[in-house]
């Protein structure tokens, strides 16, 4: 007993000492012997979310940083946006924590390897490109068209999810775009696929939250590992029956000089194509590998794009004389007409992006990103140690000094004056930012603007975000408060 008990104690005290150490940011307070800040993790994902926030105000006071402790691990929480960038591009490694998603998205770019990360990124990038996602823009409109039509049912009703709606026509556009398979006929198969997935991102967090399960061993038990594995066979059931079909279809048209009869009648190349053509001609990934970014893009690419647009119509709604600011560039964009957006169109809506911006920037979907430290990091005030762990804080960045006095507030004008924002350009990490920034920034704004623009022409939305209760489930979900209420406009 003593033999497992000594070496432990040891070593949080050396933890300790370490980060009451001068350089060190300084350390929380409420460290207990031996689990050290992990209390913290005890509770449901709502008190998780309140942590975070707590952490964060902390770590500002403390001039950006602050270190806390799990058993004999320290970990860093930045929150200054200069330091975010310099760990950010000093340690592109992610943190052990992203293991434990590797089961469901293995070498994806979001938990991939650093070697195998730099090697695919690169060959990634061109499915991003703007020729490629201006190719989307008929995908994006008729998806949009599709949202209005489906919300009509919920017109003069009262209050209603429409997190529901966002998210599984969100996981439409993503298989249409990426996979080049149309599921919007396939309800019971898409809501299989959005519960799996939830139900993914709850037990992750579960798993954080109860520190004893870090260890792959003693997770190997739980009952927790048997769920996960339930959830897993459902969402690589999909990939993986797509994967096949696609590759069925690229082998027997590889030769077909027939573009139409090629591309199956798609005005685009879906991201799976690109993939293929990389994996079958040049040898670029193996079927696993395929399989693994192609989850990656399904999760990444529609519940980000989903919760974002579920908080943006709360915020909206919430402020009326936003609301109409909006309609009012709509219409002087697209006067009467119920016409398609186009790639014009989606740049003359600057009102609408800042309202974008402002709602992430206060409510940052994806509050928290982690990076493991292969090497010191000198920050501005501080000093962080090789082999430890730095949680960058997203709310915290949000809510910098540098964003002004005001920085609680919701105000989309600030993104409309260059005088009105933080000079520093990593002052708003809602995707990131140094080189593993999201690779789906683009498509995003570009599907949320077209979505935000059909829906906004067409009703009028209500709801309070102050009465939004959130938690955190990787991403920031919501619990409660986030319901709206919704009537036609006169178009
Ligand atoms: C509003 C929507 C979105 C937000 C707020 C968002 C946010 C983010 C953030 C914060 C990261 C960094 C995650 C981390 O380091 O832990 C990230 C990475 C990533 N995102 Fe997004 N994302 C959005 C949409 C998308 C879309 C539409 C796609 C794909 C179609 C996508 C694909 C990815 C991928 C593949 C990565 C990993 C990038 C890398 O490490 O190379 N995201 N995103």
């Amino acid at each position: 007993m003593w033999i497992v008990i000594l070496p432990l104690v040891a070593l949080c005290c050396t933890a300790w000492w370490v980060i009451t150490n001068k350089d060190e940011p300084p350390a929380y307070p409420g460290y207990l012997p031996l689990i050290g800040h992990a209390h913290l993790l005890i509770g449901d994902s709502i008190k998780l979310w309140n942590t975070v926030k707590e952490l964060s105000y902390e770590s500002l006071k403390a001039g950006g940083a602050i270190a806390v402790s799990i058993g004999p691990r320290t970990i860093y929480v930045v929150t200054d946006p200069d330091d975010y960038l310099t760990v950010a591009n000093t340690c592109l490694q992610k943190d052990n924590f992203y293991e434990f998603a590797k089961p469901w998205l293995g070498e994806g770019l979001v938990t991939g390897d650093l070697p195998i990360w730099k090697v695919h990124r690169r060959l990634l990038n061109p499915a991003f490109s703007q020729v490629v996602l201006d190719g989307f823009l008929g995908v994006f409109n008729g998806q949009s068209r599709r949202l209005v039509r489906d919300l009509e049912a919920e017109v003069g009703k009262g209050p209603f999810d429409h997190w529901v709606y966002t998210r599984h026509n969100a996981l439409e556009t993503i298989c249409l775009t990426a996979l080049g398979v149309d599921f919007t006929d396939k309800s019971v198969l898409n809501s299989e696929y959005v519960n799996a997935a939830e139900q993914m991102f709850n037990i992750l967090v579960d798993r954080f939250q109860r520190f004893w399960l870090h260890s792959h061993w003693l997770y190997s038990w739980s009952g927790l590992r048997t769920k996960q594995d339930q959830c897993l066979k459902i969402l690589h059931n999909m990939s993986n029956t797509v994967l096949q079909k696609r590759k069925t279809d690229y082998l027997r048209n590889r030769d077909c000089k027939d573009v139409e009869q090629k591309t199956k009648g798609l005005k685009f190349k879906p991201f799976m194509d690109l993939l293929l053509e990389l994996a079958i001609e040049k040898g670029a990934f193996n079927n696993r590998e395929i399989r693994e970014h192609v989850d990656t893009m399904i999760v990444g690419g529609h519940d980000t794009s989903a919760s974002v647009l579920m908080y943006t119509m709360l915020m909206i709604g919430s402020y009326p004389q936003v609301q109409e600011k909006i309609f009012e560039e709509l219409n002087s964009v697209f006067g009467e007409e119920d016409r398609d957006v186009t790639k014009q169109d989606l740049s003359q809506l600057v009102y609408l992006e800042a309202v974008l911006k402002e709602t992430m920037r206060i409510y940052p979907i994806v509050p928290v990103t982690a990076r493991r430290l292969d090497r010191d990091v000198k920050l501005r005030n501080y000093t962080l140690t090789r082999g430890r762990t730095c949680f960058m804080f997203v709310y915290g960045v949000h809510r910098h000094p540098m964003w002004g006095p005001d920085a609680e507030e919701f105000k989309p004008e600030r993104w409309l004056d260059p005088a009105t924002l933080p000079e520093c350009p990593t002052a708003f990490a809602g995707f990131n930012m140094g080189r593993r920034i999201c690779i789906g920034k683009s498509y995003a704004y570009m599907s949320m603007k077209t979505t935000l623009a059909h829906v906004f022409r067409h009703y009028r939305v209500s709801g309070d975000h102050t009465k939004l209760v959130a938690k955190i489930d990787v991403m920031l979900k919501p619990v409660s408060g986030h319901y709206v209420t919704i009537e036609r406009r006169k178009m």
